[in-house]
C-alpha cells in the first residue's frame, strides 16, 4: 500500500489470550509483533488521519495487564498524538470469581498530526433536555444546548456481540458495527479509505462501506475472510441486519420502547475498486476539507 493512503486505521488486534486464531506468545514477543504492524499502519496513514486501536486485557495466571498501557509507548515512539482513551462499556461477559467481572475495554485514538479530521456534528447524540433554555443573562430564552445534539463523550455504552446479538457470527470477538460507525463518521470523509489490519469477519469494512467510505483489510483465517465476503454481499443485497446506532441499551423498565434492527444499505458500488488488481492507478486522496 502507498504511504499516506488511508484516513483511518481501526482494529482490534489479537489479545495474546490463546484464542483459536492466535498462539500465545511471551508478552515482549507479542509487543514486538504489534510494533511491526503499527509501524506499517503509521506509514500508510494520511497526515490528517487517525489510528484507533481497540484492546482489552492480557491475562497471565489470573493477573491482568491492560494492553493499552503496554501499547501506548509504541504509538508514542512513532510520534502519534493520543486524543482520547475511549472506554467502551458493555453489559455481558464472563463472570469472574477472584476479581470483579470485566465490563469495559478501551479504544486508543491517535492522530498522526495536529491537523486531523474530526466531524463532531456527524456523531452527536440526543441532548438529555433538548428544550432547556437560558433563564437569565444576555441569552435569556435561547436554547442552552446545541440543537444538533451533544458530544458522545469518551465513555460509550454499546452492547458487545454475544450470543443474542443480531450481528453474531462464529467469530469469538467481533466488533459491533455501531462502534465502528461512530469512528468512521467522526474521523473520515466520503470516499476515504479505512484499513483494518486484523479484520476478522469484516465489521470495519461493513461500517465503512455503509457510509460511502472505501475499505481494505487483512485477516489470517480463511474462514473469517469467507464470512466477511458473505456479510458484505448480504449488505450489498440489502439483507444484512445490524443493531442501529440510535437504539438505546436494553432497559428492563421499558422493554418495548426501542428502535428495531436496521437493514444495511451500501452506497455506490463504484466506490470500492479492486485495489490489488490495479494498484498502480491509486494514489493518496487529499481533498479540500
Ligand atoms: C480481535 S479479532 C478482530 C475481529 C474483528 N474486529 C471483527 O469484527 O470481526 C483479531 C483478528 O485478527 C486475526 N489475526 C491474527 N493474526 C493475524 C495476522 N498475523 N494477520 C492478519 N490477521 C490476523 C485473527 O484471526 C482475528 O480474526
Amino acid at each position: 500500500m502507498p504511504a499516506g493512503f488511508v484516513k483511518l486505521v481501526v482494529t482490534s488486534p489479537p489479545y495474546n489470550l490463546g484464542k483459536p486464531y492466535e498462539s500465545r506468545l511471551d508478552l515482549d514477543e507479542y509487543l514486538a509483533q504489534q510494533r511491526q504492524v503499527i509501524a506499517e499502519c503509521v506509514r500508510v496513514l494520511n497526515d490528517r488521519g487517525s489510528i484507533c486501536w481497540q484492546v482489552g486485557n492480557y491475562v497471565d495466571n489470573g493477573e491482568i495487564i491492560p494492553l493499552d498501557i503496554v501499547l501506548y509507548p509504541i504509538f508514542a515512539s512513532f510520534g502519534l498524538h493520543l486524543r482520547n482513551r475511549i472506554v467502551w462499556h458493555f453489559g455481558h461477559g464472563l463472570h469472574a470469581s477472584k476479581r470483579f467481572s470485566g465490563r469495559y475495554e478501551v479504544v486508543l485514538w491517535f492522530t498522526k498530526t495536529n491537523e486531523y479530521v474530526f466531524n463532531l456534528d456527524a456523531v452527536r447524540i440526543p441532548q438529555k433536555y433538548p428544550q432547556k433554555r437560558y433563564f437569565k443573562g444576555p441569552k435569556k430564552g435561547e436554547l442552552s444546548s446545541n440543537p444538533l445534539g451533544k458530544n458522545p463523550s469518551d465513555v460509550w455504552e454499546i452492547p458487545n456481540v454475544k450470543a443474542n446479538h443480531i450481528e453474531k457470527t462464529v467469530h469469538p470477538c467481533q466488533f459491533p458495527v455501531e462502534l465502528i460507525e461512530r469512528l468512521v463518521l467522526a474521523m473520515t470523509g466520503e470516499h476515504d479509505w479505512v484499513l483494518d489490519p486484523f479484520m476478522g469477519v469484516g465489521t470495519t469494512a461493513i461500517a465503512a462501506l455503509m457510509h460511502n467510505r472505501r475499505a481494505i483489510g487483512a485477516e489470517i483465517m480463511a474462514e473469517y475472510v469467507q464470512i466477511a465476503h458473505e456479510r458484505i454481499y448480504q449488505a450489498d443485497q440489502g439483507t444484512l441486519r445490524i443493531r442501529p446506532m440510535t437504539r438505546s441499551v436494553y432497559d428492563p423498565e421499558t422493554p418495548t420502547v426501542n428502535v428495531p434492527p436496521q437493514v444495511v444499505r451500501l452506497g455506490s458500488p463504484l466506490l470500492q475498486p479492486q485495489l490489488f488488481e490495479n494498484s498502480s492507478s491509486y494514489s493518496t486522496q487529499e481533498e479540500a476539507e
